[in-house]
């Protein structure tokens, strides 16, 4: 075939060309003389057109033939039609199978529904549908956004270490490692160490993947999912915040004006991302709490939550649907966050952390804090916590020479594209899934 290898999303720019289009047969619709193919190539959908008297015999018996998934390369006319899905069709004169599904051991995953089980079973092959495809898009555009974001405002990437000795967020969930003689976990978040480089850089940010050995079944937990963390030195609270509601109406725009198409092949309703734009509400935990309790009082809430809890998913997500924008909730009392955290100098039972609930019952997507800057208030806190000490002591340092006011926090990439793209469950936004019960495929 000699014709230009075009991509089915860049079909336009060929109209009335003849093109080859490199793929698999995504599904075959057969109409007497006539033959509809579907095909994919993993940037879009175009339907092919086989009409009997126009093509030679080989090829209308080839593709009428055809399972699902085989691979091709089929060469055909462009022509525009209004009906189609892309704009476009494609008048196929030509084709090569490069490898035909066979016909007794076909495609596992058909065009009608499945269940959830079976399809993790087989997210291999399940990526290819057009709707986790187009998430991938989404959840690709969300990470590029991110970082274009930081790095359009003069902050320096630096990446963490993956093997660690200690914890960062509480020691219930770590995946220990056997690191040669000594005990190593794999990282909760690269914060410790961003903490580090910010007070080298000024302005750093993380991006990698992340664990947390949690028991959780819930629809937000992962064991591995992968955060961007910004750490910024001499940064307030108020500072933390304007620039997290900043990052997320940056993202959510780039998503409008990218991703568009693949957002309505996922289903999103987009009006309701139209409206995420800086500034968010900003409430304290005791607002949080009075949102709480009289959800409790007016019968939409089954317990009364008492002040000093940390919210569960229920919580948040009454919390959260109070807003039409993401909620960002500060000064959480202390005993319920990390050890990190710097106090309220004002009420110093409460830390100067924040955290960012998104809307339609997504719950927290961020979680950050000012860091604590005195040595000795943090050495104490090591201790109340049961930390290992020496393992902390390099962190300590960062509060011997030169401590600072400094802040920052970290987004799961993961939640935000369960959000954005309006998901259910957090298993569909990254290609392979890791929770309690799978590590299969
Ligand atoms: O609130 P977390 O635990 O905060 C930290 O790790 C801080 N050290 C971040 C910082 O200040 N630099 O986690 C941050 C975010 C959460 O808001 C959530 O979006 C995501 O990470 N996250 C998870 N995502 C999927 N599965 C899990 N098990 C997650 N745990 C946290
Ligand atoms: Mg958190």
């Amino acid at each position: 075939m000699s014709s230009p290898i075009a991509t089915i999303s860049q079909i336009g720019a060929y109209d009335g060309q003849t093109v080859t289009i490199r793929g698999w047969l995504y599904n075959l619709r057969e109409s007497g003389k006539l033959l509809f193919p579907i095909f994919r190539d993993g940037s879009g959908l175009i339907q092919g057109v086989v009409a009997k008297n126009a093509v030679a015999p080989e090829i209308f018996e080839a593709v009428k033939g055809l399972t699902q998934e085989s691979s091709v390369i089929v060469e055909g006319k462009v022509r525009p039609d209004r009906r189609a899905p892309g704009g476009y069709e494609l008048d196929v004169t030509a084709m090569e199978v490069l490898q035909k599904v066979a016909d007794n051991d076909p495609y596992p995953i058909s065009l009608k529904d499945h269940g959830v089980d079976f399809l993790m079973e087989h997210r291999h092959l399940w990526v290819r549908s057009p709707r986790q495809a187009a998430i991938l898009r989404v959840r690709a555009e969300i990470i590029k956004a991110v970082r274009d974001f930081f790095d359009g405002r003069g902050f320096t990437l630096t990446d963490p270490p993956i093997l660690t000795p200690a914890a960062c967020e509480g020691t219930s969930t770590l995946f220990p490692v056997d690191y040669f003689d000594e005990q190593a976990y794999l990282t909760q978040s690269g914060q410790l160490y961003i903490e580090a480089t910010a007070m080298a850089l000024g302005r750093v940010y993380s991006f990698g993947p992340t664990f947390r050995a949690e028991k959780s079944k819930t629809r937000r937990h992962l064991t591995e999912f992968w955060m961007v963390e910004p750490e910024v030195a001499y940064a307030t609270l108020d500072d933390l915040m304007t620039l997290a509601e900043e990052m997320i109406s940056f993202v959510i725009e780039r998503c409008l004006e990218h991703r568009r198409v693949d957002l309505q092949t996922i289903g999103r309703d987009s009006s309701k991302l139209e409206k995420i734009k800086s500034p968010f509400p900003r409430i304290t935990y005791d607002d949080a709490v009075k949102i709480l309790q009289e959800g409790h009082s007016a019968g939409k809430l089954e317990n009364r939550f008492e002040w000093g809890g940390d919210f569960g998913s229920p919580d948040e997500t009454y919390i959260s649907s109070q807003f039409d924008k993401p909620v960002m909730v500060h000064r959480y009392p202390a005993t319920v966050k990390a050890f990190y955290m710097e106090p309220d100098p004002v009420r110093p039972e409460l830390a100067l952390c924040v955290d960012v609930l998104a809307p339609e019952g997504y719950g927290e997507i961020i979680g950050g804090s000012q860091r604590m800057a005195s040595y000795d208030l943090l050495v104490k806190r090591i201790r109340e916590h049961q930390l290992p000490e020496e393992a902390f002591k390099w962190y300590l340092d960062l509060r011997k020479y030169g401590s600072v006011p400094h802040g920052g926090f970290g987004m799961g990439i993961e939640r935000a594209v369960a959000w954005i793209c309006g998901l259910e469950h957090v298993r569909e936004t990254i290609p392979f899934a890791r929770t309690l019960h799978r590590l299969y495929p």
